[in-house]
């Protein structure tokens, strides 16, 4: 009997040890008839921190700057990330959000103090980027705004003055301050990250600690707010059973993890100059986001069974070294079809765990690690990743619909993984997407979708190239963009789908 793997009963574990009986042949069974959740928007966040060229030379170019900018945001990446639908943008940090100071980057511009960047790449911070100008670009984002506080090296009173600065509607000393700095109704922001790694460039603290850490800065954390704890790095599943142990319920809405696609932190490889070894284990650490997601949210299970505090994954992506000649610090890296698949295998584990997986970030929005946009003077492009994240937004909000995956094994040397992945959803207008993804990197894949419904026609867009270190650079910024797709038929409640080595499609059933 062939072995079957479903997102709703086995793990990556029990997926690799099952997927090595298999035999050629790819099924995707839809249960349409499967209760089910939304996908909330959310998963399909984003992060920019205080990093290299992310904000300064990145979003931010100042309002005297000769290229085209909303209170000194580039347009051309504002525009890039409306047709994105970023639904939410973390901020400050990562790890600069526990040296942020928030009251330096407000008021005049040319009296702000500066700072030194200590984590990265120790240069000189103006603090010319503060609250009002990210605020107001989540606003021409159309992004809801997810703030990180500082509670390594701030207190809870200054962080309390946050919440109030940016939120309170009536008459208080810090919206007070907000009125005299130009802005008169507050911003309304939900999401707060109450620290950031506090395992690590966060203040190295313990889980017991960082625990009641959270417990003291929270209470001072006024109004109708999202709070979401520093979460577990990787694997530590320690640090999520001390939490979810020592926090109440009523005080946690949110619980963070970060899970970076690496080879070896010791030995991560160039970002495009790599091999298939080196692919193939970046793609085991993608993978293993499925292991993380379901071993975190079964200890959050005991403690919440309910399901009422999300797991936000607010930072993954792949972690490759820097570009030679650029700033070690500054955590440059280009983005090739590896990083497609990385993106198009993550969404589908966050989609098929989207009764825990409410809120995810990819590392980072613009120029470092992950970027979906890459930015040189007055040129800009958009990355594999930028057209992966863009051909999944279909299932942004749109109702799950839980999926069986039988596939073949993508096999390098003598280790296995999963070729095919996939995740489906079906949105407010009815209509069914199904994201499916094939990680081998030489072998095409022919997949039976079981739909469960009877559909007329299918319709989708292909991401892929003819090799896997392909991207897009300044020379050539469109080498890799989705095209229309003709490897799919539909025949009664049957679909044959042909996909490519290392591809990423979504189709639409109607
Ligand atoms: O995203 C880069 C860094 O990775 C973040 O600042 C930190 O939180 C993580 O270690």
């Amino acid at each position: 009997m062939k072995k079957q793997y479903s997102y709703i009963r086995t793990g990556i574990l029990g997926l690799l040890l099952s997927s090595q009986a298999l035999q050629a042949q790819n099924k995707v069974t839809l249960r349409a008839d499967a209760p089910t959740q939304t996908i909330n928007k959310n998963i399909y966040g984003h992060f920019a921190e205080h990093l290299g060229n992310c904000i300064y030379g990145g979003f931010y170019v100042g309002d005297s700057s000769a290229i085209p900018n909303v209170k000194g945001v580039r347009k051309d990446i504002i525009s890039a990330l409306r047709t994105l639908k970023v639904p939410n943008l973390r901020w400050p940090g990562g790890c600069f959000a526990d040296t942020y100071h928030w009251k330096d980057g407000i008021g005049p511009k040319d009296k702000r103090p500066t700072i030194v960047n200590t984590w990265w790449g120790g240069v000189t911070e103006n603090n010319s980027f503060g609250t009002h100008d990210f605020l107001d670009m989540c606003e021409e984002l159309g992004a809801e705004p997810y703030l990180a506080g500082n509670v390594g090296s701030g207190t809870p009173q200054e962080l309390a003055d946050w919440v109030q600065y940016v939120n309170f509607p009536g008459k208080s000393p810090m919206s007070d301050l907000r009125q005299q700095n130009g802005r008169q109704q507050p911003w309304k922001v939900h999401f707060w990250g109450v620290g950031n790694e506090a395992w690590g460039c966060g203040g190295n603290m313990r889980p017991e600690y960082y625990a009641d850490i959270y417990r003291k800065y929270s209470t001072f954390m006024s109004g109708n707010l999202f709070k979401i704890a520093s979460g577990a790095n990787s694997s530590d599943y320690n640090w999520t059973e001390v939490l979810m142990k020592n926090i109440p319920l009523h005080m946690l809405d949110g619980l963070a993890l970060h899970h970076y696609s690496v080879v070896d932190w010791n030995k991560k490889g160039d970002a495009v100059d790599f091999t298939e070894e080196q692919y193939f284990q970046t793609m085991r650490s993608a993978c293993f986001m499925d292991t993380l997601v379901r071993k975190h949210s079964a200890i959050m299970d005991k403690y919440d069974p309910k399901k009422k505090v999300a797991l936000v994954v607010d930072e993954w992506g792949g972690w490759y070294n820097v570009e030679a000649g650029t700033n070690p610090g500054f955590l440059y890296q280009q983005n090739t079809m590896r990083d497609a698949m990385i993106a198009g295998v993550t969404l589908n584990i966050f989609n098929n765990h989207s009764d825990r997986v409410r809120m995810a970030n990819l590392a980072q929005t613009v120029n470092v690690l992950q970027a979906v946009i890459l930015t040189k003077g007055e040129k800009l492009i958009l990355t594999p990743t930028y057209h992966v994240m863009e051909m999944y937004n279909v299932h942004q909000d749109a109702t799950l619909i839980p999926v069986s995956i039988q596939s073949n094994n993508y096999t390098y040397k003598n280790e296995q993984l999963p070729a095919v992945t996939a995740s489906a959803s079906k949105d407010k207008a009815g209509v069914t997407h199904i994201s499916l993804v094939n990680i081998d990197a030489s072998k095409p894949q022919e997949i039976t979708v079981e739909t469960g419904a009877s559909y007329k026609s299918v319709n989708g867009r292909i991401l892929t190239s003819s090799k896997l270190q392909d991207c897009n650079t300044f020379n050539q910024p469109d080498k890799i963009k989705p095209v229309a797709f003709k490897g799919a038929t539909i025949k009664n409640n049957q679909l044959t789908v042909k996909l490519p080595p290392f591809s990423v499609v979504v189709l639409e059933l109607k």
